[in-house]
């Protein structure tokens, strides 16, 4: 019985970490133009870097931290500079796909 307890306690964990916390709009809009309209541009409509308005609709959670942690794309493309590698928190990146999402 305990290692049946234990085998789905192993099973549920990485299930719950995997779970991306829940992204906040207007928190995502101000770290934007803190971090990143310099490039992207106001409202994400594009500058040095690629507008992305209207363009992150499909992305993952997962996607989207990997293309700024790392600077590689669901579709595996490496990106160039001027685009740089972002650390924030799982809560921060789920702030900015959040408000990314909800534009046009
Ligand atoms: C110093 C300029 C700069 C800053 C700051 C910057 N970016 Fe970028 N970003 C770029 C450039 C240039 C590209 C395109 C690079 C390439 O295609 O190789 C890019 C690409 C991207 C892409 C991939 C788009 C695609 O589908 O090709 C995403 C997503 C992205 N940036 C999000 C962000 C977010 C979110 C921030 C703020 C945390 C940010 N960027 C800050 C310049 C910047």
């Amino acid at each position: 019985m305990k290692k049946l307890a234990l085998l789905v306690c192993a099973l549920c964990i990485p299930l719950v970490q995997a779970a991306p916390p829940k992204g906040d709009a207007a928190k995502g809009k101000t770290f934007f133009e803190a971090n990143c309209s310099g490039c992207h541009g106001e409202a994400a409509a594009g500058g040095i870097g690629p507008k992305l308005a209207g363009k992150l609709q499909k992305w993952t959670f997962a996607g989207f931290k990997k293309t700024l942690k790392e600077n590689v794309t669901p579709d595996r493309r490496t990106l160039k500079p001027p685009m740089m590698k972002f650390n924030f928190s799982d809560q921060e990146f789920a702030d900015l796909l959040s408000y990314l999402k909800s534009l046009k």
